[in-house]
């Protein structure tokens, strides 16, 4: 079956320079029973195997003798980049001190992030690995308290006008559609949330994006795996703290924004989207003293 959806619109298209080609096999391992594979001591490409190449480029980055083109998918020979020199990596120890001492950061201090550190924050995430490639992921941003109270604002009054639907009487109707955990969760979650941040915002207080003076808004295509958003602002969270500055994920906004016309029409945004996550960030306006071990809730090995 050939693959043709999302923004790569038909499979990519792989060639081998036949006489560079040592036929080492290194593109065949590389891409696991996708359209490349040798056979007679030669490396072939037959795109009707499993769905055609997704270009994920894999057998061009591994080429010792530089002989294998992908293009398509948004992918091209121009996009090879060369590898950082190994000294400039981070190690185990560097990664893991960053990951350990990173917090979210819910009070910023009132400074503007300049734009070339939010563009080195967007360009770092973009090395997400996302389910299928190209990335199916959009980043909204908005740099400025200005914008983002804007933003703020308008996500506010549509989580205000969905909050009929969690009503007592509407819970009550949706209960036997419901799963324990969902049920529980919107009661004991999400209408106290929603209503502790319309109640703040009545006092003045920003609960929703602490007068954050960023947001990103990470949300994928229909045709993103659901993760594929959160897993982009992972990375942008590493990215920010690596740059000294701290950030926070938001659940709540990519849903309003999901079930919003308004609001997709307003930002141009794709009618259909994968909710994602909105991320505030900006400079930290304190250090933490100590950091906190975290469990999983379960890691054994069987
Ligand atoms: C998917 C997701 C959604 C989140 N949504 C919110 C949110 O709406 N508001 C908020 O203040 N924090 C939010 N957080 C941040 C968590 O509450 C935070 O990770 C938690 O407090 C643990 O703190 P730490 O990140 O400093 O370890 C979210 C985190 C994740 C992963």
């Amino acid at each position: 079956m050939q693959f043709d959806f999302g923004r790569g619109g038909g499979p990519a298209h792989v060639t081998i320079d036949r006489e560079r080609c040592t036929a080492c096999g290194l593109c065949v391992r590389a891409c696991q029973g996708g359209p490349i594979y040798l056979a007679e001591a030669e490396v072939r490409v037959d795109p009707s195997r499993l769905f055609g190449c997704i270009g994920c480029g894999q057998c061009m980055t591994v080429c010792p003798a530089d002989c294998v083109t992908v293009t398509g998918r948004d992918l091209s020979p121009s996009d090879l980049l060369e590898l950082p020199r190994s000294d400039a990596s981070a190690g185990y120890t560097a990664l893991y001190s960053l990951l350990v001492a990173r917090r979210s950061v819910r009070e910023y201090r009132d400074q503007v992030v300049p734009p070339e550190v939010i563009n080195q924050i967007t360009r770092a995430a973009s090395t997400a690995p996302m389910g299928i490639p190209p990335s199916e992921v959009g980043v909204l941003v908005f740099a400025g308290r200005d914008k983002v109270q804007a933003f703020r604002n308008e996500l506010l009054r549509e989580l205000e006008g969905m909050r009929w639907m969690f009503s007592p009487a509407a819970l009550w109707l949706m209960r036997p559609f419901m799963s324990r955990e969902s049920y529980r969760s919107l009661k004991a979650f999400v209408v106290p949330v929603i209503d502790a941040y319309v109640e703040y915002d009545r006092q003045g207080v920003d609960a929703f994006f602490y007068r954050a003076p960023v947001a990103l808004y990470w949300y994928g295509s229909p045709y993103a795996d659901p993760a594929d958003p959160y897993i982009a602002a992972t990375y942008a969270m590493l990215a920010a703290e690596s740059l000294g500055l701290g950030s926070c994920l938001l659940g709540f906004p990519g849903y309003a924004i999901k079930y919003s016309r308004r609001l997709k029409s307003k930002y141009g945004l794709p009618r259909r989207l994968q909710p994602g996550i909105v991320m505030v960030l900006g400079y930290p306006a304190f250090r933490h003293a100590r950091a906190i071990r975290r469990r999983f809730a379960e890691a054994r090995e069987v």
